[in-house]
C-alpha cells in the first residue's frame, strides 16, 4: 500500500461502540475525520453483544449504575445524551427493539443493524474509514497530532483514543488507550476484570459438581450494592447475571455473599417448619424445607454444607442465616479472556467530565471503555460509549 500524508480535524483510534459514534457526530458537525481500527471489520464487540441482538441501551440509566474512583465524574456526560437520544436513533433507522428486563433494550432482529447505522452516520458525516491498520504510533508537536502506521502519516489537531479496554483480547482488545494515556503523562487506574465469571477451589470446589444448575438469588460483594439475578454454577465457579453483576466490586481475597432464598415463596422464615413443636429436625427435613425455594440439587448441596450443628433452635436459625447470606470466597477470576467489560482505566481525574479532553493535553480525548468508568450488566457500558463519544464530538 502505498504510503501517504494528511491532514485532518480528527482522528479517531478504534471503530468500536465509541469512536464509531465519536466520528460519526463529528464528522456531522463539519469536522474532517479519520477514523483507524485494526480489525477488519469495524464494531465486532457490538456484533456479537447482547447474544447477537445488541443491548444497545438501558432506558432506567443513572450515574449510580456506573463504578469509577470518581462516582460523579461519569454525571454530565450522560446527561448530555441519554438513552431516548440514541433511541431517537435506533427509530430514525426503522431499527425494531423491545425491553427485555429491567430497562434493558435490545434489537429484535440483529446487532449488526446498529454496526450498519453508525457507519451510515459516519458516512453522513464523510469519516475517512481504514481498517486493518497496526502498528500505530502517536507523536504530539506543536498542538498537533501526528499519526504513524504501515498506511502513512496523519495529522490533526484533536485525537480522540477509543481503542477499549482489555477484555476479550481474541476479538482485538489491547491496552493503546492505557500506553497513551501513560506516554502523555496521564494516571491509569490498574484495569482489572469485570462482568466476569468466578472460580472456587479448595473446599468451595464441589459446588461446580452442580453445573448448570441456576437459581434467583441476591448477590453482591463486600464494597458492592445488592443485584437480584440470577446465578449459575458453571465448571469453574459461578456465573450468571448476579454473580458478574458483584464480580465488578469484587477484589482478590474478599467474599462475595449471596442469599439464595430472596423472596422465600410467601414463607415468613425459610426453615420455620423445622422450628415448629414436634418437627423433625434431620437432613432430610433440611433438604425438604430448602426444595421448596431452590432447585434439588441447590438445596442437597446447602442442606449438605450447612447443616446445623446440632439441631437446637438458635442452630437452625444460624443455618437459615447462612442460606440468606452465603459466603463464597472465589479463588480468582475467568480473567480478560471471558470478561465482558474491563474496569478501572484512564484516570478521570486527568479528564475534563464535560468533553473528555485530557486536562494537560489540550486536543487530546479517551472516551468509551478506555476510561476508568464501567456501567453495570444490561446496556449501560453501551450507553457510557454513546454518551462520552458525544461529550467528546461536541467539544470539536
Ligand atoms: P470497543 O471494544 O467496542 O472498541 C474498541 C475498538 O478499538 C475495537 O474495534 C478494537 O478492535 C479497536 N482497537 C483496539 N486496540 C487497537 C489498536 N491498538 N489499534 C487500532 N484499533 C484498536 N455492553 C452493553 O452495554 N450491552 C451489551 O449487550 C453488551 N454485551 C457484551 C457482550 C460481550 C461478549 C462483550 C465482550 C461485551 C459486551 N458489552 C455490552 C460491553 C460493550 O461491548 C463494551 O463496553 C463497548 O463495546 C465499549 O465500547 P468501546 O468503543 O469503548 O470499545
Amino acid at each position: 500500500m502505498p504510503s501517504e500524508t494528511r491532514k485532518f480535524d480528527l482522528i479517531v483510534l478504534g471503530a468500536g461502540a465509541a469512536g464509531l459514534m465519536c466520528a460519526a457526530v463529528a464528522g456531522q458537525r463539519g469536522c474532517r475525520v479519520l477514523l483507524l481500527e485494526h480489525n477488519a471489520q469495524p464494531g465486532r464487540k457490538i456484533l456479537i453483544s447482547g447474544g447477537g441482538r445488541c443491548n444497545f441501551t438501558n432506558i432506567h440509566c443513572m450515574p449510580a449504575n456506573f463504578i469509577s474512583e470518581n462516582p460523579h465524574f461519569a454525571k454530565s456526560a450522560l446527561a448530555l445524551y441519554q438513552p431516548r437520544h440514541f433511541l431517537e436513533l435506533v427509530e430514525r433507522y426503522g431499527i425494531r427493539w423491545h425491553e427485555k428486563t429491567l430497562g434493558q433494550l435490545f434489537c429484535d432482529h440483529s446487532a449488526r443493524q446498529i454496526v450498519d447505522m453508525l457507519l451510515v452516520e459516519c458516512e453522513r458525516g464523510q469519516v475517512d474509514i481504514r481498517m486493518n491498520v497496526r502498528g500505530v504510533r502517536v507523536e504530539s508537536t506543536s498542538g498537533e497530532f501526528r499519526v504513524g502506521c504501515p498506511a502513512g502519516e496523519f495529522t490533526a489537531g484533536a485525537l480522540v483514543i477509543a481503542t477499549g479496554g482489555l477484555s476479550i483480547p481474541k476479538m482485538g482488545a489491547t491496552g493503546l488507550a492505557y500506553d497513551l494515556a501513560r506516554q502523555f503523562g496521564l494516571k491509569v487506574i490498574q484495569p482489572r476484570p469485570a462482568l466476569v465469571p468466578l472460580l472456587l477451589a479448595g473446599a468451595e470446589k464441589s459446588w461446580t459438581e452442580l453445573a448448570g444448575v441456576s437459581a434467583d438469588v441476591i448477590a453482591h460483594a463486600n464494597r458492592g450494592p445488592m443485584f437480584r439475578e440470577k446465578l449459575l454454577v458453571t465448571h469453574r465457579g459461578l456465573s450468571g447475571p448476579a454473580v458478574l453483576q458483584a464480580s465488578s466490586y469484587w477484589r482478590p481475597g474478599e467474599a462475595i455473599q449471596v442469599d439464595f432464598a430472596p423472596d422465600l415463596n410467601g414463607k415468613s422464615s425459610l426453615l420455620a417448619s423445622l422450628l415448629e413443636r414436634g418437627a423433625r429436625r434431620d437432613a432430610l427435613a433440611l433438604k425438604q424445607a430448602l426444595r421448596d425455594v431452590l432447585p434439588q440439587r441447590l438445596a442437597a448441596q446447602l442442606a449438605e454444607a450447612g447443616a446445623p450443628e446440632g439441631w437446637s433452635n438458635a442452630a437452625i436459625e444460624a443455618a437459615e442465616r447462612r442460606v440468606r447470606g452465603w459466603e463464597f470466597r472465589p479463588s480468582g477470576t475467568e480473567g480478560f479472556e471471558k470478561a465482558e467489560v474491563t474496569a478501572g482505566g484512564v484516570d478521570t481525574a486527568e479528564l475534563d467530565s464535560k468533553t473528555m479532553e485530557a486536562r494537560t493535553v489540550p486536543g487530546l480525548y479517551f472516551i468509551g471503555e478506555g476510561v476508568d468508568v464501567t456501567g453495570h450488566l444490561g446496556g449501560f457500558n453501551f450507553q457510557w460509549a454513546w454518551a462520552s463519544a458525544v461529550a467528546a464530538a461536541s467539544n470539536l
